[in-house]
């Protein structure tokens, strides 16, 4: 049996779960080592309290079995819909599951595959899973930390190609475009973690801008927030910079947001809790009076999804422990001016914390030649 499968059962035990069904996404790939994508057919992973699994999938897909790091029964089916629920009862009898707590992944399960779940096993009880996928995935070893660094490494070094290629007057489309060549250049699996933000001006003012048709000027902000993506293990770093001569008033946040994302990262060690960090980070913007324009949460976990937890929020009593990793990325926004953000992925070590990313995080002037 994997490590990683006997951690998932101890979970199961302590929430008292009796099965758990998985479909395919993160957790999907760190219990099995399968990528697989969501699709029209449904693929779900069954594993019992016993350590018994069975993999439901199409036919098609079954090379992919070679692949799997875990002992599963495979119950695979044709093309024709009308063999698929036979396929879902075959994996419940194989288990020998009839009833009890069948734990599911709430933003993972789909309409789809719950029905068929739901016809297999009408005794089953549903219960929301999220405790036990989140503590599977929460602490990060070696190997995961390593891959976690080349993912950021790999971002910084496409951000720095990309910057020597964007010039006012182009759209931000054009240097997302130039961003994602980058990030695949520098060895990112294709799967990046997110669409990278590319916002200039006024649009950098909503923290979840798309890239559009905004053409750079001088006097713009222009904020990156990127991410690559290392045998799914993810970055996501934030960075913003100056064209040309901007606002004093965006100076001036500019600087508080680097305060504030120093003083996030300096109050990230073991045994604090997670809200040690946003207060720290939020103190320095709500003391400089931008308060009220820091819309969101100090950061987020990060690893295989480009959100987990540990969530870093002012109301999460968790306790950080050694191999959680997680962003801190304060910003300040002043709509119709313009955002700052700076994001940095951190990792918990045994006595204190560090970064795995270190571009400068000041405000930096953005280099072009000028016509
Ligand atoms: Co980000
Ligand atoms: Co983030």
């Amino acid at each position: 049996m994997t490590d990683r499968l006997q951690r998932f059962l101890d979970l199961m035990r302590q929430h008292n779960i009796d099965a758990a069904a998985i479909n395919p996404g993160p957790t999907f790939r760190y219990l099995t080592g399968m990528q697989m994508h969501l699709m029209e057919r449904p693929t779900v992973l069954l594993v019992a309290r016993s350590g018994a699994a069975a993999l439901v999938l199409p036919q098609l897909e079954q090379l992919k079995l070679a692949g799997a790091r875990l002992e599963l029964k495979p119950c695979l089916y044709p093309d024709n819909p009308a063999t698929w629920q036979e396929a879902f009862s075959d994996a419940f009898r194989g288990l020998g599951l009839r009833k009890g707590r069948l734990a599911l992944e709430p933003r993972g399960m789909r309409y789809l595959e719950l029905t068929f779940l739901q016809s297999a096993a009408p005794e089953c009880e549903l219960v929301d899973g999220s405790l036990v996928f989140e503590n599977l995935r929460l602490l990060k070893n070696q190997s995961e930390l390593d891959k976690m660094q080349q993912a950021a490494q790999i971002a910084q070094k496409a951000l720095l190609e990309t910057l020597k290629t964007v010039r006012p007057g182009q759209t931000e489309k054009q240097i997302a475009a130039e961003l994602v060549i980058a990030l695949y250049r520098a060895g990112s699996d294709i799967e990046l973690p997110f669409q990278p933000i590319v916002s200039s001006g006024e649009n950098s003012a909503n923290p979840h801008a798309s890239p559009g048709e905004r053409t750079l000027r001088e006097g713009d902000l222009l904020l990156f927030d990127w991410g690559a993506s290392v045998d799914g293990y993810f970055s996501d770093i934030t960075r913003t910079f100056m064209v040309g001569k901007v606002d004093a008033e965006l100076e001036r946040i500019g600087a508080v947001v680097r305060d504030a994302n120093a003083a996030g990262r300096a109050a990230a060690r073991p045994g604090v809790p997670a809200s040690a960090v946003d207060t720290a980070a939020r103190g320095v913007i709500t003391d400089a009076g931008f308060g009220e324009y820091f819309t969101h949460r100090t950061g987020h976990g990060l690893g295989m999804e480009a959100h987990e937890a540990p969530y870093i929020r002012g109301d999460n009593t968790i306790l950080l422990d050694p191999g959680m990793v997680f962003t801190v990325e304060p910003g300040i926004y002043l709509p119709g001016l313009g955002g700052v953000r700076i994001e940095d992925d951190m990792v918990i070590s045994q006595d204190d914390a560090y970064s795995l990313t270190n571009l400068p995080r000041d405000l930096l002037l953005l280099n072009y030649q000028r016509d």
